[in-house]
């Protein structure tokens, strides 16, 4: 019995062929959607060529991700960062800005002692890329991330006062890296289905601009956190209800003192 094909260009029904001329009875596809759903980057990588984005954001209340200050460890709670850490675990890469590394100087690693899974060393020690996006070339050297042997810096040039592993995408009419070259890069170069991005609200805005986000996950905090404080999308101002971005809510979920929501792209 099986659930679904699997799209890959050296799979593609070649062992189902296998099992029928060996006399075996196959039987399916059986409960086909919720199959593929277990994998929904691999699904996505080998039927339209992209990886899937994942984008996860924490926000109070009034919708604000940072205080006007810059701060914003920690907004959620200990259950809902730990819960982060899955969502890192089944990632191929993890991507931010360096507006984040700047403001916060995070790790962004998989933590194996927070991971609440089965196999937590094993999945915290697969090689999982950590890219940060820094078209004008800010990483600063003395970044937390430094020390990470999977951190990539993507930017428009590159330094070499900077000990870390550099790749130079093209940018956009704004300076920064153009998003759709990085999923390219980290589809041929990394291998990548599954990307999570962790960020700020200038690359969300741009995500969301550019129309590449498959999911949202969205840690909501019970807190209020002030007008003055940052929004969540950096977008420019809509002028008509039809334009403004539109997701489903998948899922709901209360996770410790939060609320975690899985929105996808309604289509
Ligand atoms: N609540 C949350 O979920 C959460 C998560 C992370 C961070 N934060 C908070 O967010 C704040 C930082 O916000 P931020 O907006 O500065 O951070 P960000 O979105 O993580 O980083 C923005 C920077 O990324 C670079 N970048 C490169 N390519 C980009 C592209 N295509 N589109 C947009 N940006 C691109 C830009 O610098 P270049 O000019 O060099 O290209 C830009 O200034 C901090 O206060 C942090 O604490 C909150």
């Amino acid at each position: 019995m099986y659930a679904g094909t699997d799209p890959h260009p050296g799979n593609r029904g070649l062992g189902l062929q296998k099992l029928k001329d060996a006399g075996i009875e196959v039987i399916g596809p059986v409960m086909e959607p919720a199959g593929l759903a277990l994998n929904p980057g691999h699904i996505k990588k080998f039927t339209v060529g992209k990886p899937l984005v994942r984008l996860k954001l924490a926000q109070s209340l009034d919708g604000k991700t940072a205080l006007a200050n810059g701060q914003s460890q920690w907004i959620t709670g200990p259950e809902a960062r730990r819960d982060v850490q899955k969502l890192r675990a089944r990632s191929c890469a993890v991507v931010t800005g360096v507006g984040t590394v700047l403001a916060d100087d995070p790790g962004m690693n998989v933590r194996s002692e927070e991971l609440p899974i089965e196999f937590a060393e094993l999945a915290a020690s697969i090689r999982r890329p950590i890219v940060v996006l820094d078209g004008q070339g800010r990483f600063p050297a003395t970044a937390k991330l430094i020390e990470n042997p999977n951190l990539i810096v993507a930017a428009s040039h590159e330094r070499q006062e900077l000990d870390a592993q550099q790749v130079v995408l093209p940018v956009n009419a704004e300076g920064h890296i153009d998003l759709a070259k990085l999923l390219q890069f980290l589809v041929a170069e990394e291998d990548c289905n599954e990307i999570l991005f962790e960020c700020g609200a200038t690359l969300a805005g741009s995500l969301l601009s550019a129309n590449l986000v498959d999911e949202i996950v969205l840690y909501l905090a019970p807190k209020v956190m002030g007008a003055g404080a940052r929004d969540l999308f950096a977008v420019s101002d809509y002028v008509q209800m039809d334009q403004v971005p539109n997701f489903a809510i998948e899922e709901a979920r209360r996770i410790g003192e939060d609320l975690r929501l899985t929105l996808v792209t309604k289509q």
